[in-house]
Formats: structure tokens, sequence, C-alpha cells
């Protein structure tokens, strides 16, 4: 299998980078992370990057210079799939149309539902009885774009936001790879 060159970017811990580079070294698995974007120099899944040695850039400038000097990391390492995982920084317009259909987001509800920041304090508030995490595809609308898979879990009335980060990280380990693996099963 050929296997297609992913850049991750991440703004914090990496936890769904973790799960992508154990899911990656897996032989039947559709991607190889080549290369991890950071834009915060002390986002902790930075470590993985050196853990794992996966090449990696710290780029830490305003939107012009921060797409250009990441458009030239990307066409240097011949990437063909973007994963957005924790990355906390809005992707310009042209920037989304040059990588059309090849950027993926995982977010930490059941979108449509809460798009956008704090969203688990928006699900208690709204006394939510299911949420999950969803990937989709990213478009110029925030955490708007078609979506490729969901997961979902019920919500206990003792839950809190602590709980129901750690129900819905749980879940985006697995999504996130399925959501890779669904698609290049179709293409
Ligand atoms: C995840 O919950 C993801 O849904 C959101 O940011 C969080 C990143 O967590 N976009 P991590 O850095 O992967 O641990």
């Amino acid at each position: 299998m050929v296997k297609k060159n992913c850049c991750v970017f991440i703004s914090g811990n990496g936890t769904n980078l973790n799960a992508l580079i154990k899911n990656s070294r897996s032989y039947i698995f559709p991607i190889n992370i080549k290369l991890i974007i950071s834009n915060r120099k002390n986002a902790r899944g930075l470590d993985l990057a050196k853990k794992f040695s996966i090449p990696y850039k710290i780029i830490n400038m305003k939107k012009n210079l921060f797409e250009n000097e990441l458009m030239k990391e990307i066409l240097y390492r011949k990437i063909s799939i973007i994963c957005l995982a924790g990355f906390m920084k809005i992707l310009s317009d042209k920037f989304i149309k040059n990588f059309n259909g090849k950027i993926l987001n995982i977010h930490p509800s059941l979108l449509p539902k809460y798009k956008g920041l704090n969203t688990f304090e928006k699900i208690i508030k709204n006394k939510e009885t299911l949420t999950g995490c969803t990937v989709h595809y990213v478009n110029k609308n925030l955490d708007g774009g078609k979506i490729l898979l969901k997961k979902s879990f019920e919500i206990f009335k003792k839950d809190d936001i602590n709980k129901l980060k750690s129900k819905t990280q749980k879940l985006e380990h697995q999504a996130f790879s399925e959501a890779i693996i669904n698609l290049y099963r179709m293409n």
C-alpha cells in the first residue's frame, strides 16, 4: 500500500496526534505522518514529535507569514493530507482553497451542534443527553465542512465538564483514525 504523506497541526497536548502516530505505524493504515506543525512553541504535543523522531516545525507568526512558511514545508514534504488535531488557529480562505478536500478537523461535539469554543460548557448548560465528536472536512465556515464521521455517547447527570472532556477525547482517538481509513477505502 502506498501511504499518503500527512501533516498534523497541533496547538496543545497532542493526544489525538498520539493516537494518529500509533495507528499510522500499522502497515495497513493509509497515512504516514511526515510532519508536525505547531503554532505554539510550548505545545506538549511537540514532545511526541521528538519521541517518535517525526520532523516538526514551530511556526509562530502572523497569518500571511505563517501560511507562507507552512506552504513551503508542506510542499517540501509532499504532503497530501492535513489533519488538524487541536489546532487553535484559523486558516485563511486562500489556504483552505489551496488544499480543498485535503484538510480534516476533529471537533468535540456532534456537529452541526456546538461549533466553535467552550463546547462542553454549552453542552452541560443546555442539558444535552447525548454528545460525542465529529471528524469533518475543513472549509471556510468554522466547523462547517462536510461531515465524515461522528461518534457519540450518553451523558449522565453526574457528568461534569472534565468527565465530558475525557469521554469525548477517548472517542476522538478512535474517530480520527477511523475517518481516515474510511476516506481512503472509498477512494
Ligand atoms: C480535541 O478535543 C479536539 O476535538 C479539539 O481540540 C482538542 C485537542 O486535544 N479540536 P489534543 O491536543 O489532541 O489532546
